[in-house]
């Protein structure tokens, strides 16, 4: 039975059905960058617009773009700078533009992540709906964002989304799940008409290769753009889909005409590391869950993130 704890749940209102994916694109790009996992990092966000202008790319943020910005200018300044670009609400962005549900941060934490650090989340999200809520107007916009979006990339179907292709919060396209049940992922992208997932959510970046009724077809999850996601490393990780590949991919995939690529996003590091100490000193909810974290990387690897047969050559350089 589901659980209904803070943090531990997934609202009813979170769920859709993989078949509304099977839809006609509500954009259509030469190049895309979808930016997942932002969590307030308004260094990173400077870094992904300069990313995507200089080769000028359309950028979606597919959801928690908030998270430590609990300071009121960076709340709006992260908030009204995201707005202007194509984005979808994540569990952070429904649970501050709601009224408080019960659901904590939204999560949907399953039960490897610790009972201390989901406390902690819902903390976090706590004090960032106290923000929030001297600006109606923005939490109204944050209200009105879809949970999913189609893009079209010369021919490419891909599914954008927060979570997975059931709910806005789910873990079924994270690192774990993909590995211990990838005939979950598969189903799904029958379900769905897409080629690609484009998702975050889980905090762990992977590119997984499925069979799929249309030929080769890719989960893709950026981890987070605003934070470290490999072992001693120092930048933020986004998608990017387009007909030519980046210099700057750490790992990728091509099918068909399009490839499909992990870049970095190395966002002034000395600088955020400041701002994060100061918002959130030791002690705080925040330090205690990701400071090490945003410091020096989780445990995890690039090799533990690439599923493709695209191992070596031009999509596996070194981080
Ligand atoms: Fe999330």
């Amino acid at each position: 039975m589901a659980s209904t704890r803070p943090g531990r749940s997934c609202p009813r209102r979170y769920r859709y059905s993989p078949a509304v994916f099977a839809r006609a694109a509500d954009l259509k790009a030469q190049s895309l960058y979808v930016v997942g996992g932002l969590y307030g990092n308004r260094f990173a966000l400077e870094a992904v617009l300069a990313m995507a202008q200089g080769e000028g790319a359309t950028l979606v943020f597919n959801g928690d773009f908030n998270w430590f910005n609990v300071d009121a200018a960076a709340f709006e300044g992260v908030n009204d700078t995201v707005l202007r670009h194509a984005a979808l609400r994540g569990n952070v962005e429904t649970e501050i533009a709601g009224e408080d549900s019960g659901a904590g941060c939204g999560c949907a934490y399953p039960e490897w992540v610790g009972e201390a650090e989901v406390e902690r989340s819902n903390e976090i999200l706590t004090r960032l709906r106290g923000t929030a809520s001297a600006y109606p107007e923005l939490r109204q916009r944050l209200a009105v964002l879809p949970m999913h979006l189609v893009a079209e990339i010369a021919g490419l179907r891909i599914g954008i989304l927060h979570g997975d292709a059931e709910s806005l919060a789910g873990w079924q396209f994270s690192q774990e799940a993909l590995g211990e049940r990838p005939e979950c992922a598969e189903a799904l992208l029958a379900g769905s008409g897409v080629d690609v997932f484009a998702c975050t959510h889980t905090c762990l970046p992977v590119m997984q290769e499925f069979d799929a009724p249309r030929g080769k077809a890719l989960i893709v999850n950026n981890g987070a753009a605003g934070m470290p996601n490999f072992r001693d490393t120092r930048f933020g990780l986004a998608t990017r889909i387009a007909g030519t590949p980046s210099t700057q991919a750490l790992y990728g995939a091509r099918l068909g005409a399009v490839v499909v690529e992990a870049v970095p996003v190395r966002y002034d590091y000395e600088a955020w590391l400041a701002e994060f100490d100061r918002v959130w000193p030791a002690g705080s909810p925040a330090a205690l869950s990701y400071r090490k974290r945003i410091a020096s990387g989780p445990v995890y690897g690039v090799e533990q993130a690439v599923r493709t047969g695209a191992r070596t050559g031009a999509f596996s350089r070194a981080a």
